[in-house]
């Protein structure tokens, strides 16, 4: 069959990678992707929430499986459209619709499913402008660090953690004010969670579900957790502290209270949810929703992935999936994201990429690349430019061997953090 993968990053080539070992894969389409997915596949220049031009691809290409990359095209409706449209409704696309899609587009919305489904997270209170006061009093209540979140989507930068406390209240304030625009109209304060962060990826066919491996993701630019958040610079699959009594935990008080949850409120829900969460002393807690696969974590997670990935995509669009034996690989990986130099900051783009053909032993995933148009050469064009995955016995072996080969790739102002999986190696201690 022929597919289309919408969006341009290396979660989007990890997803193409994996749909592209399926015999069921015929011709595969980026909508745009970028110099990785042009090994696998076919790139077409398409914004990925101009959805009369998705349409039009998917008319032309014959497409029969669409799998939605980012969150904006799902919060924007992206599912309902297809559903909505007498040639495409039939066309398999994974990914909610616009009201599934709001357990990421609305924190708001989403601690409230969470307390109407008795579902684990931090207390909070929603804030805007006509309740200003109430949200000051809920901040001096509270002791620090405090947590303030933008309700919509602002680009992984609307949660703060603010350590004093009349800096948050001035930064409520600004929030308000409109310093993540609309997104910030509305903020939810919550109470911090001390604990340790991990991603868990279920896949769901609306009623059945399958638990994809959990990985940890290294959010801060500087090693040993520090400076900046980024947008991940690197993953680690499998997760030591959730073990099977953990994970356990997870679907009772999480994964199944939400399932029911989305049923209660009639969402039909096919695709992935990314659960966001603490371990707190061994118990999880939610810190955020996302309705899609996470980024490095998914090329972190799919390489372990044994199963076909086409015919798991598929029962779950066809509601199959308790038909479906999850197959993983043991074997742990350690992905580590290169980035350029400045990020996340300002940074340079256009710079050559090489070494490329020399890595082994690894998976290159392209985030941030292009193929320039006169040479043919391939050069960064973003902030987060390749993510490079190894699998070995170990995680200890999986760093050396995926060290060794981001050694060997270069480009001017390349960074990474020399330190992705070490606080792993220090749990198995
Ligand atoms: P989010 O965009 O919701 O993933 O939040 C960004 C980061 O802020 C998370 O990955 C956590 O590291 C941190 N964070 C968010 N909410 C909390 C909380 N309630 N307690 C502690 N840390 C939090
Ligand atoms: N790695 C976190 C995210 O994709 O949101």
């Amino acid at each position: 069959m022929n597919i289309l993968v919408i969006g341009s990053g290396g979660r989007e080539h990890a997803i193409g990678w994996k749909l592209r070992q399926s015999k069921k894969c015929e011709k595969l389409f980026f909508a745009s992707g970028n110099a990785g997915t042009a090994q696998v596949g076919v790139n077409i220049p398409v914004d990925v929430t101009d959805f009369d031009a998705l349409k039009h691809i998917c008319v032309e290409e014959q497409i029969e499986l669409v799998v939605v990359g980012p969150e904006q095209p799902l919060v924007e409706g992206i599912t309902d459209f297809f559903q909505a449209d007498s040639f495409l409704k039939d066309i398999a696309i994974i990914g909610p619709d616009s009201h599934g899609a709001r357990l990421e587009g609305s924190k708001a919305f989403a601690k409230q499913f969470m307390r109407e489904n008795g579902i684990p997270t931090a207390v909070s209170m929603d804030v805007s402008r006509d309740n200003i006061e109430q949200g000051i009093e809920y901040l001096r209540s509270m002791a620090a660090p405090y947590v303030l979140k933008a309700d919509g989507l602002a680009a992984g930068k609307g949660v703060l953690i603010i350590h004093n406390l009349e800096e948050a209240e001035k930064e409520l304030q600004s929030m308000l004010e409109g310093k993540f625009g609309d997104a910030s109209s509305k903020v939810v304060i919550e109470q911090f969670l001390n604990g340790i962060e991990l991603s868990v990826f279920v896949l769901t066919d609306g009623t059945d579900y399958k638990v994809l491996p959990a990985a940890k993701d290294y959010k801060r630019i500087g090693e040993g957790d520090t400076g900046p958040n980024t947008g991940g610079m690197g993953a680690v699959s499998p997760v030591v502290f959730a073990d099977k009594d953990f994970m356990q935990k997870v679907e009772d008080r999480i994964i199944v209270p939400t399932l029911n949850g989305l049923k209660k409120a009639g969402i039909v829900y096919k695709g992935f949810i990314f659960l966001g969460l603490m371990n707190v002393e061994s118990d999880p807690f939610v810190i955020e929703y996302n309705v899609r696969l996470g980024d490095p974590e998914t090329e972190c997670i799919l390489p372990r992935l044994e199963s076909d990935f086409v015919d798991l995509l598929m029962a779950a669009f066809q509601g199959n999936l308790s038909e479906i034996v999850l197959e993983t690989d043991d074997r742990p990986a350690v992905t580590v994201m290169m980035v350029s130099g400045g990020y996340p900051g300002d940074y340079e783009k256009g710079k050559l990429i090489s070494g490329l053909e020399t890595t082994k032993e690894c998976v290159v995933f392209h985030a941030g690349t292009t193929i320039d148009v006169e040479t043919q050469q391939v050069k960064t064009s973003g902030g987060r430019v390749l993510a490079v995955t190894s699998l070995d016995y170990s995680v200890e072996a999986a760093r050396k061997t995926v060290y060794a080969n981001v050694e060997k790739v270069t480009f001017k102002g390349a960074a990474y953090r020399a330190d992705i999986g070490i606080d792993i190696l220090a749990f198995k201690a």
